[in-house]
C-alpha cells in the first residue's frame, strides 16, 4: 500500500477551527475509513517554564507512560514532587482540552457523543525497550485492552510529537481492517462461556466483556505473536515528524510504533451510531464476517 491510501493531511493549524466544511468532510471521511489524518502545522506548545517535562526520567523506574484520567488532577508521575504531578497534569489536560476541541471541531457530528478517556505522555524512547510480544506495539495490531471492554464503541486517538530535538515518530500502518479481520478470524479461538461475566464478577474487567472483546482480543494477540504475519503482511512507513499532531481509530488502524520519543495522546470512545458510517466500524465488519450480533 502506498503513503497516500493510509494518510489524509490536513493544513490545519489551529486547534479549535472554526474549519470549512470541505476539511470536515474530508477528516471524517478519512478517519471513519481507517486512515491516518495527520496535521503537520498542529503543533502542541510547551509553557517554557514545562520543558524540563520532556526528560525521560520524569516516568519513573521501569515506567513508559504517564496517564492522567478524565477528571484527575495529579498524574501518576512517580518521580515528581506532588506540585510538579499538578502541573505536568494540567499541561496533559491542556492537551485533553485541545484534542477534543479539534476532534469536535473537525467533526461537529461527534459533538456530545464523544467521551473523553485517558490521557497519556510518552517521554521514553520505543527502540530498544523490551518486551513480550503481546505487550509489544512496535509490532503491528489493532487496539484491544484486557481490563476495559468497549462492547463496540470506537477508539479514537490524538498523538502529538513534542520531541525537541527534532527526532520523528516512526509507525508502520498495515492493511485495511476488513482483510485484517477476514484472514486472521478462522485461527481466532472461541471464548470460554461464562468468561465474561466471572471476570467482570472478579473485577478484572471495567464491566462485562461482549463476545466483541473477546474476538477483538484475540485478533491482537493472534496477529501480534504471529511472526510471518509480522514479517510479511504490507506495511506503510510513516514518519511523524516533530511537531506533527495525528489521529486515527487505533481499534481499525493497523499500527506499529517504531521509534521515537515525547508523545502526548489523548483516548476517546465513541458509540458506533454516532459515527457518520458505522457500517465501517470493527463492529458492524466482524458482524457482517461472522454472522453474529457480537454487543
Ligand atoms: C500504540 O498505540 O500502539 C503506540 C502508539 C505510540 O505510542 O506512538
Ligand atoms: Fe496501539
Amino acid at each position: 500500500m502506498s503513503t497516500p491510501e493510509v494518510l489524509e493531511t490536513l493544513a490545519v493549524a489551529d486547534w479549535s477551527g472554526p474549519f470549512e466544511p470541505d476539511v470536515q468532510a474530508r477528516a471524517a471521511d478519512a478517519l471513519e475509513a481507517g486512515k491516518v489524518l495527520v496535521l503537520p502545522r498542529l503543533e502542541f506548545q510547551f509553557e517554557p517554564c514545562e520543558t524540563g517535562f520532556l526528560d525521560p526520567s520524569v516516568a519513573g523506574g521501569d515506567r513508559k507512560n504517564i496517564s492522567l484520567e478524565p477528571g484527575a488532577t495529579t498524574c501518576n508521575a512517580a518521580a515528581l514532587e506532588p506540585a510538579q504531578s499538578e502541573r505536568l497534569a494540567a499541561l496533559m489536560r491542556r492537551f485533553a482540552d485541545q484534542a477534543e476541541a479539534l476532534v469536535e471541531g473537525l467533526i461537529p457530528a461527534y459533538r456530545g457523543r464523544l467521551e473523553r478517556a485517558r490521557t497519556s505522555f510518552r517521554p521514553v524512547e520505543i527502540a530498544g525497550r523490551i518486551y513480550s510480544p503481546r505487550h509489544d506495539d512496535r509490532r503491528l495490531h489493532v487496539d484491544a485492552f484486557p481490563t476495559r471492554p468497549m462492547r463496540g464503541k470506537r477508539i479514537l486517538r490524538v498523538f502529538s510529537n513534542v520531541a525537541r530535538d527534532g527526532a520523528a515518530r516512526d509507525w508502520r500502518v498495515g492493511e485495511p481492517f476488513e482483510a485484517f479481520a477476514e484472514k486472521f478470524m478462522p485461527q481466532v479461538r472461541r471464548p470460554m462461556p461464562g468468561g465474561a461475566w466471572v471476570l467482570a464478577g472478579l473485577g478484572l474487567t471495567k464491566g462485562r466483556r461482549a463476545p466483541y472483546d473477546e474476538l477483538m482480543l484475540a485478533l491482537h494477540d493472534t496477529s501480534k505473536l504471529d511472526e510471518a504475519y509480522q514479517a510479511d503482511a504490507p506495511k506503510t512507513p510513516v514518519a511523524f515528524a516533530a511537531g506533527t499532531t495525528w489521529l486515527c481509530y487505533t481499534d481499525q488502524v493497523l499500527h506499529a510504533a517504531l521509534s521515537g520519543h515525547s508523545a502526548l495522546e489523548q483516548t476517546f470512545h465513541l458509540p458506533v451510531d454516532a459515527m457518520l458510517h458505522p457500517d465501517r466500524s470493527p463492529l458492524r465488519v466482524l458482524e457482517r464476517i461472522t454472522g453474529k450480533v457480537l454487543a
